[in-house]
Formats: C-alpha cells, structure tokens, sequence
C-alpha cells in the first residue's frame, strides 16, 4: 500500500497546469470505436481510470496506443461484444461501452461497473433508456445480455439527469435507424465535449447544454482528432489548494465558465479570485471565512466530485458551515479522517456541519475514494507536522502525480511506494 507523507505549512505560490479531464476522456474513448477509422484524443492523462478503460478496450479488440500524451484508438478490428468482468469492475465508465458497442456490433455482454464506493450507484437509468430505445436486455447473474439487432430512435425520459445515463443512451442512439429524443438529461460541460466529438466525427447530434438532446441517426462516422475539455474538478482541487494554504496560485488551461458554482462560493470567502480566458488566479486570505452552505448538484450546481475538498476547507475556516451531498450516499468518508487531523464535523445522514478550527495536527489517515483522498492531501499541507496518507491508489485513479504538482508550487509531500 503506497502512501503519500505530506508536511504541512507551506504557502503555496505559482502555477499550476490543469490536464484533459478524466470524466471527459473516458466518454470520448467510449465514443471512439463507434467508428472503424482512426480517432485522436490529444492532451490526455496518464492516470489508472484511463488505463483500465485501454485495457477493457484492447481486451475487445481495439488497438490503443499513447503517442506522448495524445491517444490514437483504431478500432477497426473491434471483435467482441463481451466486456471483461474482471476490468469493468475497477472502472465505472465501462457502462458507456454498452451503448458504443452496441451501436458497432448490435449486442453486448456486459456486467454491473465498478467505480468509486461512494452510494449505491444504480444504472436501472441506463437499461431504462437502453430499452426505450427496443433494446432488449436480460439479467442474470450479475451480467447483462443486451441485444439490439431490433433497435430503433425512440423517446427516453431520464427520471435524474444522470451523467453516466445521458452518455450511454446518446452512445446507443448516434448510428440507429431514426430520431431520439432525450429529456431531463445531465448538461455537464462532459456531455456538450461528448455531442462535439460525435458531430465531429459526423453525428447529428443537438441539445447539449439544455435539458433535451436529440439525436438523428446516421449510417456511420469518421476518424477525427479532437481535445478533451479541462478538468474542472482538477482546476477546482488546485484552487482550494490555494486557498487552504494561504496562498497565491496562477490555474493554467482551465475554463472558469465551467466552474462558476465553486468560484461564487470562494469569492465570497476565501480573499481574491480573479477569472481569465482560460486561467484562474487566487490570492488567498491566510483564513478563509466558512462557506455558510453548500448543496451539491447537478451542473451547473455545486458539483459533488468537490464535496469532499471543499468540506475538508471548511475545517480550517472561521465560522460554522452546513454541507449536503445530494448526489451520493455515502459521500463522507473523509469526514472520520479528518475528524483524526482535529476537524470539528458532525454527520447526520446526508448533512455535515463543519464548526472551523484554527489548527489541524497531522496525523495517519486512509483515502476511501479518489475524490475524499484529494481532500486528505489538501488537508494535510495546512495540518501542523506530517500527515500520513495510505491507499493513495484511489488518489491516483483521477489525479496524475497530484503530489509532483503540488510540490512544484511550494508543497512539502513525499510519495513512499510499497512494491
Ligand atoms: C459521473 C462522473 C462522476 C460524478 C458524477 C456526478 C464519470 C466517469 N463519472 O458519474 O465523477 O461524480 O457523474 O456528477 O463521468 N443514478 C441512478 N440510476 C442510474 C444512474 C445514476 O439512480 O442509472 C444516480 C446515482 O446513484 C447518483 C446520481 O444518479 O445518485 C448521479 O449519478 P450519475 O450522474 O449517473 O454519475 P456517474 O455517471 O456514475
């Protein structure tokens, strides 16, 4: 188990550069093999989720190659419709690969995802709309036979907007016969990345952003090379980096548009947060003031996959602050963790009430998921001498060398890897 040992302290002053998101990138790998020719994906992360999607792909028989940091997919020998058992269950975004692989080869075996533990995480969403689209779907024994040599264009009404739903249905509808009509979709800045792709490649695809999309089958798709979008969630990490050390951080290659429910949230309390074109800058007040409440959301609400940083903020601010997480269930294992570092949190249900305190003391702590691990980490440079953090793989699953890019900004954090 590798750990990561963080010495707190340091202001952290500099810039940062934000990769591709990961969110992004794994639904535009899912999206590449619905075409024979060749796709590249630029600026992508070298992190575990993207190499277990690689992995599930070249297992069905989709060539995948890193040329630096672009990806080139070809898909043209893509062969079997049997995602393997053992990889989807390491990577949530395997689901997406039913609706593109459906839409190559009509049929699909697929099994329930892995992913982070972080509620129930259900996909009755995804096979709902599947089916709405005439796709037949049978489940036994924890796998799922789908067949859609009778598919067809069809209306699909997500009860939630749903991301990982509104990609995958998008996905199964792009090469059908007809129109689909989806409502009360996700408008993740991911789905209007994922719509741009597609229409790329040649999809007729309109809506994303909105609440509606609608998709006009076509015949086929074409190679075509495309950037994912910034990652938002990283950008958004870095900038409450800056604010829980104090400090003076310049976020480069990211699109403050996409992130205005945690900047309005930070402006207020946090000292100075100025928005450019494509960067951020922060020039943090030594204390922030408590964020009196957060509420996760769908986007462009507060996003969920910055709970668990924000929260973790909070610990150290002046004043008291109520945090809801409305999106997972069981999204607040990090509290006991931080509860270790001197936090002052209580939990009921779906509630957290942060009472700031004025000093964190490091201590050992465990990261339970990628997003909750990141908090720990950001904790741990304004915790008081060393905090230890095991089972940093979580953290690794979503963030690339977070410990390397914090230390280039001032942080004191070594990697110690059990081999
Ligand atoms: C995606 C992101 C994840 C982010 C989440 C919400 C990827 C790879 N992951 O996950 O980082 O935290 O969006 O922004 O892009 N639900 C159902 N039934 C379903 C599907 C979802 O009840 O069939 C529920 C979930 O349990 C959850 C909520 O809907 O409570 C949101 O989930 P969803 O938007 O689907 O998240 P993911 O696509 O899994």
């Amino acid at each position: 188990m590798s750990r990561l040992i963080v010495r707190g302290g340091t202001k952290l002053q500099g810039e940062l550069e934000v990769y591709n998101a990961k969110n992004c990138v794994l639904a535009l790998l899912a999206a590449s093999i619905l075409t024979e020719e060749k796709v590249i994906l630029h600026k992508c992360p070298m992190i575990a989720d993207v190499y277990s999607m690689i992995k599930i792909l070249d297992d069905i028989g989709v060539k995948v190659e890193w040329q630096n940091d672009s990806l080139l997919i070809d898909s043209q020998l893509l062969n079997r419709y049997e995602i393997s058992p053992n990889y989807a269950k390491e990577v949530r975004s395997s689901i997406f690969l039913m609706g593109s692989i459906l839409g190559r080869l009509k049929k699909v075996n697929a099994v329930f995802p892995g992913g982070c533990d972080i509620g129930l995480r259900p996909i009755d969403l995804h096979l709902k709309g599947l089916r709405a689209l005439n796709i037949s779907i049978q489940e036994y024994g924890g796998y799922l036979y789908c067949d859609g040599q009778s598919a067809h264009g069809g209306a699909v009404h997500l009860d939630f907007p749903s991301v990982g739903a509104t990609e995958n249905i998008i996905l199964a509808s792009v090469l059908l016969d007809g129109i689909t009509v989806i409502t009360n979709v996700a408008k993740e800045p991911e789905i209007v990345a994922l719509q741009d792709f597609l229409v790329a490649m040649g999809a007729h695809i309109s809506g994303a952003g909105t609440s509606t999309i609608v998709v006009e089958g076509v015949k086929k798709l074409h190679g075509v090379e495309f950037t994912p979008i910034p990652d938002r969630i990283i950008a958004g990490t870095y900038l409450i980096a800056g604010a829980f050390t104090g400090g003076d951080l310049l976020i480069k290659n990211c699109r403050p548009q996409d992130m205005k429910a945690l900047i309005s949230k930070m402006d207020d309390c946090c000292g100075r947060i100025t928005e450019y074109h494509d960067c951020i800058h922060i020039k943090s007040v030594p204390r922030p003031t408590s964020i009196k409440a957060i509420e996760t959301q769908p986007f462009p609400g507060f996003p969920t996959d910055l709970q668990t940083q924000i929260l973790a903020l909070q610990t150290i601010s002046n004043g008291v602050s109520m945090i809801v997480e409305n999106i997972f269930e069981t999204r607040f294992k990090h509290v006991a963790e931080l509860t270790k570092l001197g936090a002052d949190i209580v939990v009921r249900d779906r509630v957290a009430l942060v009472r700031g305190v004025k000093t964190l003391r490091g201590a050992e702590v465990f990261a339970h998921d990628l997003r909750g691990g990141a908090a720990l980490v950001l904790a741990g440079l304004r915790a008081e001498g060393q905090t230890v953090i095991n089972n940093i793989r979580h953290i690794d699953r979503g963030y690339y060398k977070l410990d390397e890019a914090l230390n280039s900004v001032g942080a004191d954090i070594v990697r110690e890897v059990d081999l």
